[in-house]
């Protein structure tokens, strides 16, 4: 593994061993001291051209806990805003002896066009509607934790999957590592061509959440969105909206996934969000270790303390 710009083109092995890797680095994120010396020395940037609080933070706390120095390079304040190119931006900081780069931006593609040209690891850390591997990794993290295994589960990822990078990453290890696989949300949402791959569409929530034992909830991305193509809100969450009357027709142990951000009382109710079925926090904590774990894998080093 020399990137990590995707989970599709990712091995079932390497995925597991991410995994397994990513929940040595949960043990040490439960430790008082959490600072191993593992890349002491290295130096990564992160590069982050869209908002986030999760990733943004978890990958600096990742790096930071690994003892490897970090920088942030965000899009307002930097020379981008002087027409200098993402490029020329990337390939200027590589030059100041970084081992990795993290990078976050709106446009699709920009994590491998940057491995084209920079001789480090790069990570994605989200691009465009395309993927956002370390969050599925994280997803599937927290399901092992809650489930013990994917294998033969239902999952239903519920909302606008049609923008969302969440949802492509997460359909590749959800089925790398053998459960079904339901997409529900209003039709306009929802990218059809996943059928071909085994993966079940559909527009009525109850439907996706009879016999689920995981449900992902996705936020509807206004962003990325052509206006026409939004219901009015009150409107989506009585349709899709995960709230206690649709989560009981779930299976009674079914866990609450979101990657957050989160807009209460949309797509999700607080006391789902707040209550014992929510996986949501750990979700959370569980990021920062498979963040660890990517960056232990790609800027080697070893598990000595
Ligand atoms: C997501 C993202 O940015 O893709 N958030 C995240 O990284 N945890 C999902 C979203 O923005 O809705």
């Amino acid at each position: 593994m020399q990137n990590l710009l995707d989970l599709e083109s990712l091995s079932t092995p390497d995925i597991e061993n991410l995994l397994d890797l990513s929940q040595n680095m949960v043990e040490i994120l439960d430790r008082p001291i959490k600072k191993v010396p593992t890349l002491r020395g290295k130096a990564v940037v992160n590069l982050f051209f869209e908002p986030s609080t999760r990733t943004r933070n978890s990958f600096e706390l990742a790096a930071k806990y690994l003892s490897a120095d970090v920088i942030n390079v965000q899009k307002s304040g930097s020379s981008v805003e002087k027409g200098e190119t993402l490029w020329d931006t990337a390939r200027n900081l590589s030059e100041m002896a970084v081992d990795g780069v993290i990078v976050r931006h709106r446009v699709s593609g920009v994590p491998q066009q940057l491995a084209d040209i920079l001789d480090i690891p790069v990570i994605n850390a989200g691009d465009g509607s395309h993927e956002h591997p370390t969050q599925g990794l994280l997803d599937a993290l927290s399901i092992i934790q809650a489930k013990g295994s994917l294998r033969d589960l239902k999952v239903a990822i519920v909302g606008d999957v049609l923008h969302s990078r969440v949802a492509r990453s997460d359909i590749w290890v959800f089925l790398a590592l053998g459960a079904r696989i339901v997409l529900v949300g209003p039709p306009w949402l929802l990218p059809e061509s996943y059928e071909e791959i085994g993966v079940e569409i559909t527009t009525d929530l109850r439907q996706a959440l009879v016999d689920a034992d995981v449900i992902q909830v996705l936020r509807l991305q206004q962003e990325r969105q052509n206006s026409k193509e939004l219901p009015s809100l009150w409107e989506y969450h009585l349709r899709w909206g995960i709230t206690r009357q649709t989560l009981s027709w779930a299976k009674p142990d079914a866990i609450v996934l979101h990657p957050g951000p989160q807009n209460r009382g949309v797509e999700i109710d607080s006391d789902i969000l707040d209550g014992s079925r929510s996986w949501i926090l750990r979700q959370v904590r569980n990021g920062v270790a498979v963040r660890m774990a990517v960056l232990f894998r790609l800027l080697g080093g070893g598990l000595d303390e």
